[in-house]
């Protein structure tokens, strides 16, 4: 354990986090925001939802060499791709993804449930034998967890998810090792705690620090715009109840993803919050309001490795309590990317080696 405080210098180092939940796109854009999740993580699970999402072996393998090959010299940091499921999901393609050392799980967005999420699954009952196959395989399925329904109300999404699906799939599949994605809400913690251990969990930075104010009061904020959308309070603090207990179910995942600046402040912005220029910060600060510094390691750094059964980092990485200013945007000009909390403090800063 790496775990070290040190309060005459406010300094906290924890073994290497991992991102077990990350969007990083292609291009220009890559570029840029890679760059800051390999600063600070040894290794992501990098979400499909490209377009065309990425479907198979072949094109997560084609995917990783980008992202290999945008990364800053140097860096070890490791990708760890995923598959988009989709309707035409084969069986083959699963024991390919067992098979592969480069490929980890596969993702289901619920059709229509957020960004790119056109090509996800429409019938979810129908991919049950994909279900099985994957169980079989052990090859973890990784949910967005959103009924998309329109007489749903968006706030409303992720319980009648679980009440009208992942119960079942859990009962149906019970060795299915699922990660349900970034918890909105005390019903998804509460589903997860008393559900078996093949069932983990990813929390975000913004659900952690945030409740629905953030995006609604005193004008429409769209950078706190993500999906699931930001909850209320109690929802806020179940969450952080349940990242701060030291339970293994519960691990890191940003979802930070990145959108440019001018597609999000427009009268229909797409959702996501980008935070990996800040991820560990974001994380401790939320940690530290809850007096609870001391369980960041585990949560950071050793149950989504343990969940995945990866091991455990074995560097280090320092936070300093030291003020400094998030810029307004990164990225190049045409490209630019409004990051959470742009042009405002932060009070942890993430020590360069
Ligand atoms: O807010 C979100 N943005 N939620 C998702 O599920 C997808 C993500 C994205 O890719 O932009
Ligand atoms: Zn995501």
């Amino acid at each position: 354990m790496a775990l070290k405080m040190d309060n005459i210098t406010d300094t906290l180092t924890i073994t290497q986090p991992d991102d077990w939940h990350l969007h990083v796109r292609t291009g220009t854009i890559l570029k840029t925001v890679i760059a800051h999740t390999a600063q600070q993580f040894a290794r992501a699970i990098i979400m499909p939802n490209l377009k065309p999402p990425v479907t198979t072996v072949e094109h997560a393998l084609v995917y990783r060499n980008e992202i290999l090959a945008a990364l800053p010299e140097d860096s070890d940091f490791q990708p760890l791709m995923t598959l988009y499921l989709t309707g035409n999901t084969r069986a083959e393609e699963i024991k390919k993804v067992a098979e592969s050392q480069q490929v980890f799980a596969f993702k289901l967005y619920p059709a229509g449930a957020t960004t790119n999420s056109d090509d996800g699954v429409a019938n979810i009952e129908a991919a049950y034998p994909i279900f099985a196959a994957m169980e079989n395989h052990n090859v973890p399925l990784l949910i967005h967890g959103e009924v998309t329904h329109a007489d749903y109300d968006i706030f409303d999404r992720e319980k009648a998810f679980i009440d009208n699906h992942l119960t079942e799939i859990t009962r149906q599949f019970p060795a299915l090792r699922i990660v349900f994605e970034h918890l909105t809400t005390q019903d998804a913690v509460q589903f997860v705690e008393s559900a078996s251990d093949n069932v983990g969990a990813t929390i975000t930075p913004q659900h952690l620090l945030y409740n629905r104010n953030a995006i609604l009061a005193g004008g429409i904020r769209p950078h706190f715009y993500c999906l699931p959308i930001l909850k209320r309070e109690h929802h806020r603090q179940a969450l952080l109840t349940a990242a701060t207990s030291g339970n293994p179910k519960f691990f890191l995942g940003t979802d930070s993803a990145p959108h440019l600046s001018h597609l999000k402040e427009s009268a229909c912005g797409c959702a996501g919050c980008y935070s990996a220029h800040a991820a560990l910060e974001l994380y401790a600060e939320a940690f530290e309001k809850a007096d609870a510094l001391d369980k960041l390691e585990g949560f950071a750094s050793f149950h989504g490795a343990d969940f995945y059964g990866l091991p455990r980092n074995t560097g280090t990485v320092t936070l300093e309590k030291r003020a400094w200013t998030v810029p307004m945007q990164y990225g190049e000009t045409d490209n630019l990317i409004t990051p959470l909390r742009a042009g405002e403090q932060l009070h942890w800063q993430f020590v360069n080696h």
